[in-house]
């Protein structure tokens, strides 16, 4: 077989790279709660504008495990958002090199009058499995979510809890090149957390690329090398994961 030409040879591999991201949600106002409200909304609208990200530029290879942090508020889930293609940026450049799992939240993939079950089908088919593959890892899927009682409700009726639990372990179980966590390890007992951390650990072994968002500090150091910390929408801070925790700790420290 004759060798072929490595692609990325020319330069650092790329898993996902961000250029001047920024992210503006427009937040129009309809009041017609009262009369004059009712009389303003003819008036030409006025639209409040929010900059969730600003400028953001980044770069992650392939294989790395990046931590993003940052108070409520900063930008986190829609810096994810736009990576799983959930939001499009307003401006800027993204880049993404492989398969993203998907970032499964109600109104993002998973929809809430359909089961458990039919969610997993669902979005395993829209990720493009088939429907073979997606019934020979649908048991695996309902046990690593501990929803074997729920399967067969509507989603509608799940807890936060049940939902992330759920969106995590179809994530899990794509075959992703890029998986996004969103404060999943937040949910559940010591036992799932652990469940989750072995799976990270797993996809860390397969060199996957794993973006994930955590307030717990320990943890992020534990599992990330490297930690993003997004500040109103700013990046604050993007380095090795002791010196950046640190710095975000302190900056906490001294707004209290
Ligand atoms: N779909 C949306 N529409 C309007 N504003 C939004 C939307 N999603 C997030 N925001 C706003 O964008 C900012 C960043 O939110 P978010 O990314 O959720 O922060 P974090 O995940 O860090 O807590 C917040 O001010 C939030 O209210
Ligand atoms: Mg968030």
């Amino acid at each position: 077989m004759v060798p072929t030409s490595n692609p990325t040879a020319t330069g650092t591999p790329v898993a996902i790279r961000a250029e001047n991201l920024t992210k503006e949600f427009r937040l129009a106002h309809h009041a017609y709660a009262s009369l004059k409200g009712l009389l303003l909304s003819f008036l030409p609208k006025r639209v409040e504008r929010l900059t969730a990200l600003q400028s953001i530029s980044f770069t992650i290879r392939p294989g790395e495990t990046v931590g993003l942090i940052g108070r409520n508020g900063s930008g986190k889930s829609t810096l994810l958002g736009i990576i799983a293609r959930v939001y499009r940026p307003t401006s800027g450049r993204l880049e993404i090199h492989g398969r993203v799992a998907p970032l499964l939240e109600l109104g993002a993939g998973f929809h809430p009058d359909l089961t458990g079950l039919e969610n997993i089908y669902f979005n395993g088919v829209i990720l493009g499995l088939t429907r073979r593959q997606v019934a020979e890892r649908v048991a695996a899927i309902v046990q690593f979510a501990e929803l074997e009682g729920y399967i067969d409700a509507p989603i509608r009726t799940y807890s936060s809890g049940m939902l992330m639990r759920l969106g995590f372990a179809v994530a899990a179980h794509v075959d992703a090149d890029i998986l996004l966590v969103d404060e999943v390890l937040a949910v559940g007992d010591a036992r799932f957390q652990q469940k989750c951390y072995d799976k990270i650990q797993q996809f860390q072994r397969e060199g996957r690329t794993i973006l994930f968002v955590s307030h717990d500090m320990d943890a992020i150091q534990r599992v990330a090398q490297r930690v993003l910390w997004l500040d109103k929408g700013v990046l604050r801070a993007d380095g090795d994961a002791p010196s950046v925790v640190q710095a975000y700790l302190n900056s906490v420290q001294e707004s209290l």
